[in-house]
């Protein structure tokens, strides 16, 4: 991971300990490393051990003026590609999941949009508490990825999950989240969410679809040095760090956002569920229910909305843009998928099976197939969306070295 620059933040748990041999993990596989510490930390370890070891000054003090001077707190927030929480206590769990920003630590950590790799240590039964389980799931969806605890004889003489992992673990899943920027030069725009369709001031045609998937793949692509676009519907999901976020709410605002951004993207992948139509109008005013008579229906005149993937896919030069598109089927996938690989021009299609448990909208994981031009065919088992976006990225990149 040569020159790649991690910050690891240190909080007061006896794990602490182990801090320096993380800290020389990642110094010997190549990282600029800095530290920051909350105060309870340096209970543990002491500031001028992890100082000798990184050779860069540690942080212990929002509030202290040399050390404010020397790196604001923001600048070290925004330096960061990947903080590292090691060891993370409960109560940093709980001021993270809540947004607390009281000290040094928790204020970088909201401050920063690098990747958070945490590694809790703390009594087993602090671990297994419903506080603490329910923040653990809270920061999970937000995308912080944990790396342990791990189960055995803990500190306090207690058996049990809250080990803190080795720092040879943690060392490797930070090696795994940098990455190598083997999609740098790319410019990767992506379509994710559903779009909102509105009828009337008040009323919207929606969808199920949560954006997760196209949120992973964004993160990924940005994990992997590409520029991304995320031209996103309405989500409650966070903005992956390095990824320019555009908001939309119609498949109309899709369409004119993906179109604006055409120009410089190479990779574009739509991983969002536009809907296919629309209200034919938007009524000006909330559609009164005493307009009907009892038992009279309503009748919602509907109109096609633009395809934007089958736009994208006949305005690319397969030399200058690789198009990818989704297909959520429920009967005849390849063949389906195929289909639609020929009539929306795309260079892959990732088909999705809705009929199987764990795949498609709204959960954590995905089951999919790559169907590709060449006829090639690979079906993935099921797995969390963040490991099906790494699949899909890396068969991007193949496909882009065949075509260079
Ligand atoms: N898509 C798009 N714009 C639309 C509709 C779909 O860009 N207006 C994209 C989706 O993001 C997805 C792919 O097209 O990548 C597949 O969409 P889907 O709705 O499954 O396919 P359709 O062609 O609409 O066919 P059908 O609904 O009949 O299966």
């Amino acid at each position: 991971m040569p020159q790649r620059r991690v910050l690891v933040a240190v909080t007061g748990g006896i794990a602490a300990y182990k801090v320096p041999e993380l800290v020389r993990a990642l110094r010997r596989a190549g990282c600029t490393v800095r530290c920051a510490m909350t105060a309870s930390a340096g209970q543990f370890v002491a500031p001028l051990v992890l100082q000798t070891l990184s050779g860069e000054s540690v942080r212990t003090d929002l509030f202290e003026r040399e050390q404010e001077g020397q790196i604001d707190h923001i600048a070290l927030a925004d330096w960061a590609e990947l903080v590292i929480v090691a060891p993370a206590t409960a109560n940093l769990l709980a001021k993270l999941a809540s947004g607390l920003a009281d000290d040094l630590v928790s204020t970088l950590l909201l401050a920063t949009r690098a990747p958070l790799l945490v590694a809790p240590a703390m009594n087993v039964n602090m671990w297994n508490h419903p506080a603490t389980q329910a923040n653990v799931a809270t920061l999970r969806e937000r995308g912080v990825c944990f790396v342990g605890p791990e189960s055995g004889p803990l500190a306090c003489g207690w058996e049990g999950e809250g080990r803190m992992a080795e720092p040879a673990a943690i060392a490797a899943e930070a090696e795994r989240h940098l990455g190598a920027p083997t999609l740098a030069g790319e410019v990767v725009v992506v379509t994710a969410g559903g779009t909102r369709e509105p009828l009337d001031p008040v009323r919207v045609f929606a969808n199920r679809s949560s954006g997760k998937m196209g949120y992973a793949i964004a993160a990924e692509a940005a994990r992997r040095g590409a520029e991304v676009v995320l031209v996103s519907g309405p989500s409650a999901l966070a903005t992956p760090a390095g990824v320019r976020r555009v908001d939309v709410e119609t498949g109309l605002e899709m369409r004119d956002a993906v179109h604006a951004e055409l120009s410089k993207c190479t990779v574009f992948i739509a991983a969002a569920a536009v809907a296919d139509f629309r209200p034919a109008a938007r009524a000006e005013h909330k559609i009164k229910k005493e307009s009907l008579a009892d038992g009279e229906a309503l009748t919602i005149e509907l109109v096609r909305n633009p395809d934007i993937l089958a736009e994208v896919g006949a305005a690319s030069g397969r030399e200058r843009r690789l198009v990818v598109g989704f297909a959520a089927e429920s009967q005849d996938l390849v063949a389906a998928a195929r289909r639609k690989l020929e009539r929306k021009r795309c260079d892959l299609i990732v088909a999705n099976d809705i009929s199987r448990a764990g795949a498609g909208f709204d959960g954590d994981t995905n089951a999919v197939t790559f169907v590709c031009p060449e006829g090639e065919v690979e079906e993935l088992p099921l797995l969390s969306k963040r490991e099906v976006a790494e699949r899909l990225l890396e068969r991007i990149e193949t496909l882009r070295e065949k075509r260079s």
